[in-house]
């Protein structure tokens, strides 16, 4: 994926025209950055202003994203770019809230589930956590499709209540509200259909924009790279991860970023329901090497953001005895019951949605894993209706993949590779195909980056 320019001086080989400088004008400002300017703040303003009132017509907006897109901006635009769209709707005040508040945000992959988990986990070390998560577009799942297979969880609920929750139990998981950062909604869907998601300010101001109006104090990202995470590659995440930070930090609020591989799914299970049975084995202290590295390294660093431990050896002690103690357990059979959710999934998690078909895919031969894709995986689970190619469309909570194995396994002819969950025989006939593709058996195991990259900020 080629990721947009980054700002420099008004380049060669585009068209000049000559234009009076009247900001005020849709038109002039989309020609000045097209030309290469950085625009002022108050260009930026009307750009932002344009998106959540309409003054600016689709087309307009449109071409204000390509013009982003190819010319880029500089670290101050991304900054007032980003407060910009901030500001387009409410920013809640926390301030009743007593506690230190610290949030993550992941920039998406395959089979990650570590929000449901760590939340619980934070707020269970007295740090309160103020989560406003997405649905999963595309290929990645997201955080409010998984809570909602638990029967009776709202994720709608308004500021005030969510203002109360926090006040209350400390841990609170919502979906984006209309009023939280409006011109994001708009651009984000503009950005969707004209080839302008792959670039970094945007990308920055569009995940920052939301997670700073929630409230939190500090925030970390884990910005995923490898072939199952929006960044290709560890140098564009790592200066995906950089910008977010330096904003973040400029605008206020402390943040710092773990890179992690997305080579191969995060854990054994991909698909909703599924997901947080995996995550519940998360808290009961039986959860996946890798889904727990994960976990801790971003973990430790919201602890050590928010001053709750003096360092990443004591935040690690911390985490640990929430599993151990059961107070993360307790923590988030508290918060499903305060969003209306059937907590009883902790210690049944048998009542989550089940589908009706469950078969597993053999492996044909014996040797070693040597690849398991994440992006093969995640398009097997979509054909079985676990994500949406279209906001619109409705996911099925019950199905997906569970027991995948992972890439460096030893397996034996006809053991099982996965198991695959399905509400319809032509969606399970085209997953198992996926899948036997994504899933490679070799005479030698495959190699993985390593999971945790580094740490920025
Ligand atoms: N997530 C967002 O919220 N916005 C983007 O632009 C990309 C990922």
């Amino acid at each position: 994926m080629a990721l947009c320019n980054v700002a420099g001086p008004a380049g060669m080989g585009f068209i000049r025209r000559r234009m009076s400088r009247s900001p005020g004008f849709p038109q002039h400002i989309i020609a000045r950055k097209r030309d290469g300017h950085a625009l002022t703040p108050e260009e930026i303003a009307s750009f932002v202003r344009g998106a959540t009132d309409g003054s600016w017509a689709d087309y307009q907006l449109s071409a204000m994203l390509m013009a982003i897109f190819l010319r880029g901006m500089t670290p101050e635009e991304t900054a007032a770019y980003t407060g910009a769209m901030m500001h387009s709707g409410v920013t809640a005040d926390l301030s009743s809230v007593k506690q230190r508040k610290a949030d993550k945000h992941s920039t998406g992959g395959v089979g990650d589930k570590v929000s449901l988990h760590l939340a619980p986990m934070i707020a269970a070390c007295g740090v309160a956590v103020p989560m406003i998560s997405g649905r999963g577009l595309g290929h990645s799942g997201g955080t409010l499709d998984k809570l909602e297979s638990i029967a009776g969880f709202r994720v709608d609920l308004s500021f005030e209540e969510y203002r109360a929750q926090l006040e209350r139990i400390g841990l609170c998981l919502i979906g984006q509200t209309r009023e939280l950062a409006p011109a994001d909604r708009k651009l984000y869907a503009l950005r969707d259909v004209t080839a302008t998601v792959e670039c970094i300010p945007l990308i920055c101001a569009s995940i920052l924009s939301k997670k700073l109006a929630e409230g939190t104090d500090v925030l970390v990202g884990d910005v995923k790279f490898g072939r199952g995470a929006f960044m290709k590659t560890k140098a564009d995440a790592r200066r995906l991860a950089q910008e977010l930070v330096s904003v973040a930090t400029s605008m206020g609020t402390p943040m710092r970023a773990v890179l992690t591989a997305m080579h191969e799914p995060l854990g054994r299970t991909v698909g909703n329901a599924l997901e947080v049975v995996e995550s519940i084995a998360c808290l009961h202290g039986r959860g996946p090497a890798d889904t727990m590295a994960v976990t801790y390294a971003v973990a430790e660093q919201m602890l050590v953001l928010a001053g709750a431990a003096g360092s990443t050896a004591e935040a690690r002690s911390k985490l640990e005895q929430t599993i151990t103690s059961g107070a993360a357990r307790r923590k988030f059979s508290e918060v499903i019951e305060a969003q209306g959710g059937d907590a009883r999934v902790i210690d049944e998690p048998a009542r989550l949605p089940q589908a009706r078909l469950k078969e597993p895919l053999r492996a044909t031969r014996a040797g070693f894993v040597g690849d398991v894709d994440a992006m093969g995986v995640a398009l097997a689970a979509l054909r079985l209706g676990a994500g949406r190619s279209r906001a619109e469309d409705r996911v099925d909570p019950a199905v997906g993949v569970s027991d995948l194995v992972k890439i460096g396994e030893r397996i034996e002819a006809g053991a099982p590779l996965c198991v695959v969950h399905a509400n319809n025989e032509a969606a399970l006939g085209d997953a198992r195909e996926m899948l036997a593709r994504a899933i490679v058996v070799g005479d030698a195991p495959g190699t993985v980056p390593s999971l945790v990259a580094e740490v920025i900020g």
